[in-house]
This record gives C-alpha cells, structure tokens and sequence, in this order.
C-alpha cells in the first residue's frame, strides 16, 4: 500500500494537487490544413480552441534529479507553444541558421537578460559553449596558464576533484585543502588555508551537487594578479553573485537554467587572449569571445532555452527573489530532517548545506529501497543518492515549485511515522 493512506496525518498535502496551469495542447492535436498549392501547413485553431486548463500535476511528475533536471513549466509550455513556428518566421528555432537576424536576436536577448540577473559588468564575457562543465575543467587551465604554472584547487566534493586530475594534464596544480577524508561534509575556514603566492588561479566549486556542499562566502587567491575561479554548475542563477570576485565563472546548464548541451562561461576580459599554443580552436575562450559564441554552429535550442530561463528569472523579480523561494524550500525540507529524531539525516555541516541539492540518509538504511518505490508511486522521482555516496538525494532547484518540497516533506513525515 502507498504510505499515503488516507488516514495518514499528511494525507491533505500528499493529495492536493499544485497550481493549476494553463496547458497547452500538443501541436499534432490541432486540426490543421495543409495548402497542396503553396506547401505550408496553416493551423486553423484559435488561440482559444488551443488553450485549456488542466492541472499539471496530472503528467507531470516532481522530478528531484540532479541534472538533466526539472525545468520552469512555464518555460516548457511557452517552448511548446513556440515550437513549431517562432515569432511567425515560418520555422521552430532548431531550423533556423546561427547566423541569421532570428538566431542572433535570441542569442543576444539571452545574454543580454543573463547580464541582468547576476549584473554582469561589460569587462566581462558571456560565452555559450558545448562540451558541458567537464570540457571547462580542461579549458580553465589551458586559457589561463602556462604548462609549467602554479595552480590552487581547494576540494569540497568530487566535481572539484575532478576538474584537479583534468589540469594535471595542463599545468602544476595543487590540491591545497580537500575534504575527502571526511567524505565531503564541509567547507574548511579560509583563514587557515595555505594558499600559493604564485598561483595564476584559485578554483572551487561553489556547490558539489553529490555531497551538497555549498560556499556561502568565496576565498580570495593569495595572489595578487591571481584570479578565483568557480564551477558553479549546480547552482548558477539560484541566488545573486558578486561576478566581480571572479576570474571565471563555468556552469553546466542542465540544472538550474536550461537543457544538458550548453555551457555557461563567464570571463574577464583581460584574462582571454593567452591560451596556451596547443588549445584545441574549440576550447580558446578568446576564439568564442571575438565570435560572440558563433565561431562555430552553437546549440542553438538549448541556447534559446536558457533565454527563456533567464527571461522567467526575471520576471520573479531577479535572484533576490529566486534565493528567498529557494532558501524557504531548503528551509522546510532540511528542517524536516534535522527534527526527525534521526530518522533521516544530512551529514553536511549547517552552515554549508546547499540550497540545491540535499543529500540524506535513512537511519534504517534497509528502508531505502521501499522509501524509493513509494515516493515514485506518489510521483516524486530521482531521489536516490549519487551511486558514490548512497541515501537520498532531493534536488531542488529554481524550478522544483514549492509544492513538491511540502509534497516531499509530508511523504517524509508519514513514512517515518509508518515505519519508525
Ligand atoms: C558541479 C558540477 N560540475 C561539473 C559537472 C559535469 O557537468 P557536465 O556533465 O555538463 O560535463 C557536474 C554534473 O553533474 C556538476 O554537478
């Protein structure tokens, strides 16, 4: 039986079904005509007989993944209702040339709103790359330094450890503080770090989506015409940055802010121009910087996604707001867990829990499998822990509404009264 009976203290919550929105029918469900004579296909339902309201909750599941992850369902609908012919130029954005006026108004309106959001100042580059963060881990080293230079990488989970064995191959890095061995569950005090005066760069990952560890506050390099450095995959756009503190900033964009296949990299600008000889063309920032992201064919539908992303951002009110609603759902979630008498519980230290990704253990770890096939039957999915760590893991990104985390916590709640 699912643990939501109907007796069950949480069962209001697990029953009620979230927001209702307006949906759009597929497109092959609208009767069109076809015109033999001028081969275009006209659609003669209005925009009336298109729309009808269903609650979404009724094919969609709450996807807790940590990447490809859940997206704004507003964004998904505008797309879908897009997809066929934007803005009237007679094909869907995945047809359309790169270098036409189309393509280049969307690329430009992306980063134009992408600018908005984290107030990205104009002696910085916005670039759209392929190749996801792990193509950066080799990018980063060789754009910024040469083979025989000092590097710092401060370890906080195991993407950090990787983008460190990556430049090995690139240049001298070293590994200056890692928490592996207590299994990821903490960022170490600046203060104490033994940084390298002559490190061209300092690189963290600002939030480790396996572990969920996430800096609060940056270290500063201990060189002066050192640079930080951030992978910021699993939490761009999920609260507002000081870019400024920055050298570089690279984000995956499969979690927070469109579809797996596009690269978010933020880069001074004086910073570019002094990759080392051997830089493969796709991997030279300065190639994609003087291109605006258009040297060579970019992936154009994910690219136009994150525009939609970021333009929904907005229109939240900028990531002031995107942080409070986040903060709440992290809030409900990690306090459900720390009150649970030990029922469930996260390892990571308080002050750096991550606001995105929440990483929790079953005290009875015989439980797991069950917690997993009943939480599916109640449609929350992906909530099992990274293969490395174990648990559970709820990801919980700008696009997980509200609904799901309380939907989530009530099922916690009840489960935990069924089987402690
Ligand atoms: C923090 C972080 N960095 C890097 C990566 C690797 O990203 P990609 O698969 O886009 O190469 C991930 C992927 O999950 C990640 O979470």
């Amino acid at each position: 039986m699912a643990a939501t009976s109907l007796n069950a203290p949480n069962a209001p919550l697990l029953q009620k079904t979230h927001q209702t929105h307006v949906f759009l029918k597929p497109i092959s469900t609208i009767p069109c005509q076809t015109s033999a004579k001028r081969f275009s296909i006209s659609c003669s339902a209005t925009t009336q007989d298109r729309l009808s309201v269903q609650s979404q909750s009724q094919d969609r599941v709450f996807n807790f993944a940590a990447g490809p992850a859940t997206l704004p369902e507003n964004v998904l609908l505008k797309a879908q209702s897009e997809l066929y012919n934007w803005h009237g130029s007679g094909m869907s954005v995945m047809e359309m040339s790169h270098r036409g006026k189309d393509f280049r108004s969307i690329i430009e309106k992306a980063e134009a709103d992408l600018r908005s959001l984290l107030n990205i100042p104009e002696n910085y580059a916005v670039l759209f790359l392929q190749g996801g963060a792990t193509t950066q881990f080799a990018a980063v080293p060789l754009n910024l330094c040469a083979p025989g230079d000092s590097v710092d990488y401060l370890v906080t989970g195991s993407w950090g450890d990787k983008a460190f064995k990556e430049a090995k191959k690139y240049c001298n890095p070293k590994v200056i503080w890692s928490g592996k061995s207590e299994n990821y569950v903490r960022v170490p005090s600046f203060d104490g770090l033994e940084l390298n005066p002559n490190a061209k760069y300092l690189h963290i990952c600002a939030n480790e989506t396996i572990y969920g560890v996430e800096f609060k506050d940056y270290p500063v390099p201990r060189n002066p015409n050192g640079v930080l450095v951030a992978d910021m995959s699993s939490n761009f756009c999920s609260k507002p940055v000081d870019v400024t503190k920055f050298g570089l900033i690279y984000a995956g964009a499969q979690k927070n802010v469109g579809p797996s296949g596009v690269c978010i990299v933020i880069v001074r600008k004086d910073l570019l121009g002094n990759a080392q000889e051997s830089t493969p063309v796709m991997l030279d920032y300065k190639i994609h910087a003087d291109n605006n992201s258009l040297y060579n064919t970019p992936p154009c539908y994910g690219i136009y996604m994150c525009g939609l992303v970021f333009e929904d951002l907005l229109k939240q009110g900028g990531l002031e707001e995107v942080e409070k609603k986040n903060q709440k759902k992290a809030g409900i979630l990690y306090n459900a867990i720390d009150e649970s008498k030990g029922f469930y519980r996260c390892p990571v230290e308080k002050s750096v829990r991550s606001l995105m990704n929440v990483p929790f253990t079953l005290e009875k770890s015989e439980l797991g499998a069950e917690f997993l096939k009943e939480a599916e039957k109640e449609k929350m999915v992906q909530l099992k822990g990274h293969r490395s760590v174990g648990g559970m893991r709820a990801s919980i990104y700008n696009a997980m509404p509200l609904a799901g985390v309380e939907k989530l916590v009530a099922f916690m709640k009840d489960f935990q009264a069924k089987h402690a």
